[in-house]
């Protein structure tokens, strides 16, 4: 199994392209599912969950073909199975995704049910909800969604419970489709949901509201051919901001969009960076010194990110001050916390909120990454850590970020993949 063995201790200095947006490049994959000619996407990060995404379409009976330069085209012509089986969908609960488009367009799908998972218990209600209210029949047995329409699904005016950016997604793409005009009030105002809706209107879908919390879609009979290039990964640029951040170091991340990072800036420039931006650029600069601790609590977009949270636990965990962050979005997310205290860190758990007494040095230690962001959280305390950090189970890490032991070495960190 992967490991990465950090030694910690550098300022992270230096310049990086931010890659693609997984969260967005999802969603748009599944997207293609609802056209009848084929749609071709640019920007497509090169990670593990679009590594899984595209076995999904190809299992379904698309065809694809990708370049070197991670160009996809997705033809869903012979597309003549409708079931994202339990060995998928336990590797990327994401595959919940098809759910919508296959049902819109072919009025069958069978998904495996996403089941627990290391964030907490992730229903699917609100997805399940929304289909149902625009006439699909839905039953949920032997551990699979299996859902059926007659002919169109039909326009609904759906409210949602809570704010839920693949509930959202699903719901958006089965919408293109329907009969008549779909109202969803309570949408998630995610960037990647908004990314999702152009690339829609690209492929000819009636969308109106996109950023906001009510998507009103005029259902179209047909979606055509498209071009697409995914937005720039917001997550990504986030974390190798505070990667440099919690070194005292200086970063510039080129292709990015400083607009869709607002309260993540905002949180950084509190811990003491100094941040300049521009249309599609942002350098952020320590000048050598310590972090100051940062209160935050994760909410839906605008609010600031669930998955930045791990990466500011860590920063925390070495800044000047007590610090305090709130989960609201997900249970169970502090999985870190435990890692943390490991390398020395003081963080105290009371329910959803970690308090952290920054300490002037953490140890490196051996540490276990428990999923995607967490695994983040533990790489930045390793790069400013005294010693080595060995992060096993490095996979989860993989899902979401390309080639970050390359990326982080440019900027002069010490990072090795072991076996
Ligand atoms: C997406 C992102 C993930 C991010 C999360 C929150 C993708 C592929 N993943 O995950 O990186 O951390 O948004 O920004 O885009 N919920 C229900 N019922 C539902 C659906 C959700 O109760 O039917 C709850 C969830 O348990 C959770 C909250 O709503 O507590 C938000 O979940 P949701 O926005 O759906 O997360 P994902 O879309 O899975």
């Amino acid at each position: 199994m992967n490991k990465l063995l950090i030694h910690g201790g550098k300022p992270l200095i230096g310049e990086l392209r931010a890659a693609g947006a997984k969260n967005a490049v999802l969603p748009i994959l599944a997207a293609t599912l609802l056209a009848d000619e084929p749609i071709t996407l640019s920007n497509v990060p090169h990670l593990r969950d679009v590594t899984t995404s595209m076995e999904l379409l190809g299992r379904l009976g698309a065809h694809l073909s990708v370049d070197e330069r991670m160009t996809i085209e997705v033809d869903p012509r012979a597309v003549d199975k409708f079931c994202a089986p339990y060995d998928l969908v336990k590797t990327m609960r994401a595959s919940i995704l098809v759910l919508g488009p296959l049902l819109a367009r072919h009025g069958y799908a069978e998904v495996s049910l996403p089941g627990g998972c290391a964030i907490g218990s992730r229903p699917v209600d609100q997805h399940l909800y929304g289909l149902r209210a625009m006439g699909a029949e839905i039953e949920v047995e032997a551990g699979y969604i299996r859902a059926r329409c007659r002919g169109r699904l039909r326009a609904a005016r759906l409210v949602l419970d809570l704010v839920t950016v693949t509930g959202t997604a699903n719901l958006l793409m089965a919408a293109t489709l329907a009969e008549g005009t779909t109202v969803i009030e309570n949408a998630a105002r995610e960037p990647e949901v908004v990314d999702l809706g152009e690339c829609l209107i690209a492929m000819g879908a009636d969308i109106k509201g996109l950023g906001t919390d009510t998507l009103i879609i005029c259902g179209v009979p047909r979606l055509h051919a498209t071009h697409y290039r995914i937005m720039p990964d917001r997550i990504e640029t986030g974390t190798y901001l505070v990667a440099a951040a919690i070194t005292g170091g200086q970063i510039t991340i080129r292709d990015t969009r400083p607009g869709c990072l607002d309260a993540v800036l905002l949180k950084l420039q509190e811990a003491g960076a100094h941040i300049e931006t521009g249309q599609d650029w942002i350098h952020l600069d320590m000048q050598g010194q310590r972090p100051q601790a940062v209160h935050l609590r994760t909410a839906p977009h605008p609010g600031f990110p669930t998955d930045m949270q791990a990466q500011f636990v860590a920063l925390n965990a070495v800044a000047k001050g007590v610090g305090t962050i709130t989960e609201t979005v997900f249970e169970n997310r502090f999985m870190h916390v435990n890692e943390l205290q490991r390398m020395g860190a003081v963080i105290r758990l009371e329910g959803n909120t970690a308090i952290s007494t920054g300490v002037a040095q953490l140890t490196g230690a051996p540490v276990m990454a428990t999923d995607l962001r967490a695994s983040a959280g533990l790489i930045l305390a390793a790069l400013v850590a005294q010693g080595e950090t060995l992060v096993d189970r490095i996979y989860h890490i993989d899902r979401g970020y390309e080639c970050i032991e390359e990326r982080l070495s440019r900027l002069g960190a010490s990072v090795r993949r072991v076996s």
